[in-house]
């Protein structure tokens, strides 16, 4: 998508096979990119969240793999390659996506074949060519997906006579989250760019502000009429219609439909349910698991030092980037990342094949490929 009018995807490869990324914990206030040379530098990247969101994460470990075929020894490949995918899988819990993506460049490079021989030099072609796949994948799902999402848009515009459709979202599950386009707002660019009228209310999501930091900033460089609100405005608008629909993103998916999001998804869901207001997910169908099925009892919930929900970071009057904290020195804090949405709460699922209800028979008819495993 665009910043300041040019091109970007999250995430690509550059010449010398280093790997170049937006520097997410920059924004809004500075747009930077960044080189990743190392396994070790691809792992820091994404437990410390310099890229983040299911989808990027994936793609960005599929690269982190590629660098791991470059560092491996000829002749231990298929053990630092073990090694390097234990690494990074470490990193963070929650999205399915960056396990699918490690286990599909592990399972495309065949390192759980002991056959011995190995031509190094096409293992780590076949490796830069597997992430780049995987990579242009997401970026095509995640187009269908606006392509999908846009008709729910259209119908709800074509009710209110040329005035603007409300959606609210949670997090940031814009083009940032994903290597383009994004899940919960690509029917929102679609609708945007077929000259539908829109406006997005965006959760700011404490406690890191993706709400804030990354979805207000890529909605106000594509120019989306969009306002941000604190995270509990959600339930108020909605009692005095005000929201037409919520679309969120997610991180995990099961096979009946449990929905496993950034903190605060729930509330909104429920919220939503209480108001009529319809609430849909998006993904692309790297982030469905059908090897879990009770997304409660079963997702694992990152949880991430509690110094995230005391401090704050901000820019000053004068321009500074500053961290402030916001409660007495003393006081503990726990911060747990998501949480989950079970499938009653979920109007539709919109993916790269189309929107289907949260249920386990109309998930495993879209896709039986995953049904099967
Ligand atoms: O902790 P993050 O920023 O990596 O969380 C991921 C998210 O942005 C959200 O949960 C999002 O809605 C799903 S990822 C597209």
């Amino acid at each position: 998508m665009n910043v300041n009018g040019k091109h970007y995807r999250t995430i690509w490869l550059n010449d010398d096979g280093s790997v170049r990324i937006i520097n997410q914990v920059a924004l809004p206030h500075c747009f930077e990119l960044l080189d990743l040379h190392t396994v070790e530098d691809v792992r820091r990247a994404i437990k410390d969240m310099y890229v983040r969101g299911a989808g990027l994460i994936g793609a960005c470990a599929a690269f982190g793999m590629y660098l791991a075929a470059l560092e491996a020894q000829p002749a231990f490949f298929a053990q630092d390659l073990a090694a390097a995918a234990r690494l990074l899988k470490s990193t963070r819990p929650t999205a399915s996506n960056l396990a699918w993506a490690i286990d599909r460049m592990l399972l495309s490079l065949g390192v759980n074949d002991n056959s011995g021989v190995r031509d190094i030099e096409r293992l780590r072609a076949t490796a830069r060519a597997i992430a780049q796949h995987i990579a242009d994948e997401d970026a095509d799902a995640c187009k269908r997906i606006g392509e999908h999402g846009l008709p729910l848009i259209k119908a709800i515009a074509a009710r209110k006579n040329g005035a603007p459709v409300n959606i609210l979202t949670h997090c940031n599950a814009g083009w940032l989250a994903f290597v383009d386009y994004g899940s919960a707002l690509s029917p929102v660019y679609a609708a945007f760019d077929s000259g539908v009228a829109v406006h997005v209310w965006v959760d700011e999501t404490r406690p890191r502000n993706q709400g804030a930091s990354l979805t207000a900033w890529e909605l106000g460089q594509h120019g989306v009429p969009h306002d941000l609100i604190v995270d509990n405005a959600g339930g108020y608008l909605m009692q005095h219609n005000m929201v037409d629909l919520v679309i969120t993103g997610a991180d995990r998916v099961t096979r009946r439909g449990d929905v496993a999001n950034k903190i605060g998804t729930y509330l909104k869901a429920i919220a939503a349910k209480e108001n009529k207001v319809p609430f849909y997910v998006a993904l692309p169908s790297s982030t469905l698991d059908f090897a879990m099925d009770d997304g409660v009892a079963e997702i694992p919930i990152e949880e991430r030092g509690g110094d995230e929900v005391c401090y704050i970071i901000g820019k000053t009057a004068g321009g500074a980037i500053e961290t402030v904290r916001i409660c007495p020195d003393a006081t503990p804090a726990r911060n747990w990342g998501f949480d989950v949405t079970p499938a009653r709460y979920i109007t539709g699922l919109i993916s790269e094949r189309g929107v289907c209800a949260a249920d386990a028979t109309v998930l495993a008819a879209l896709y039986p490929e995953y049904a099967k495993c």
